[in-house]
C-alpha cells in the first residue's frame, strides 16, 4: 500500500472515532481538590455550595437579570461546551454578550477575581463536571467539538 493511502486511512479512522473520545482533554487529569476549593471561594455564594443554584433561578428579576443557575444536572451548565464554560467565566457574562456581539443581554455573572489563574478555572470546571452522573458527563462531552491533537 502506497504511504500516502495509509495517512489517508488513518486520518479516517481518526474522523470515525466516537465524540468525546477526544473531545474532553481540558478536564482531563485536573485537581479536583483544588476545583472544589476554588469553587468554594469564588462561586459557590451564587451557584450554591452543592451546585444547587439560587432559588427559582428560571426566573429574571424584575431587572432582567438571571438568578445563578445550578450547576448539577438540574441546570443547564452541562448542556455548553468546555470553552465556552471557560469563556464565561474567564469574561463573566456581560463581557461575554459583548464578544458575541449581544450588548443588550444583561448578566449577573461577574469576571471573577483576578487571583483565579487559567488553571484554576479549568480545575472548577472539571470539579463541577465531576458532579454529574455519567449520562450528563457523555451528553456534554458531545458538545465539544473534536480537537486535533
Ligand atoms: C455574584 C454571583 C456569581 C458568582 C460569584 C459566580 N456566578 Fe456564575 N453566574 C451567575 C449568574 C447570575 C449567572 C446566570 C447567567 C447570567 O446572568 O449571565 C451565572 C452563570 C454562569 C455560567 C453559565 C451557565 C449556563 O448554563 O449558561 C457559568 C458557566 C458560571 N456562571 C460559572 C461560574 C463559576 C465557575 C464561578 C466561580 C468562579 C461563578 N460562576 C461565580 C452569578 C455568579
Amino acid at each position: 500500500m502506497r504511504r500516502g493511502s495509509v495517512k489517508h486511512i488513518l486520518a479516517t479512522l481518526v474522523l470515525l472515532l466516537p465524540a468525546g473520545a477526544l473531545a474532553d482533554h481540558e478536564l482531563e487529569n485536573r485537581d479536583l481538590r483544588n476545583g472544589r476549593a476554588l469553587y468554594a471561594v469564588h462561586c459557590a455564594s451564587c451557584h450554591g455550595a452543592k451546585l444547587e443554584g439560587q432559588p427559582n433561578w428560571r426566573r429574571p428579576g424584575k431587572d432582567g437579570i438571571r438568578p445563578a443557575p445550578p450547576h448539577d444536572e438540574t441546570g443547564h451548565t452541562w448542556h455548553h461546551d468546555n470553552q465556552y464554560l471557560f469563556d464565561y467565566t474567564k469574561l463573566g457574562g456581560k463581557a461575554l454578550f459583548e464578544a458575541r456581539g449581544l450588548p443588550e443581554i444583561a448578566s449577573g455573572m461577574p469576571a471573577p477575581a483576578e487571583e483565579l489563574t487559567d488553571d484554576g478555572i479549568w480545575d472548577i470546571l472539571a470539579y463541577i463536571r465531576s458532579i454529574w452522573p455519567d449520562r450528563i458527563r457523555r451528553i456534554q462531552a458531545t458538545t465539544n467539538p473534536r480537537h486535533k491533537r
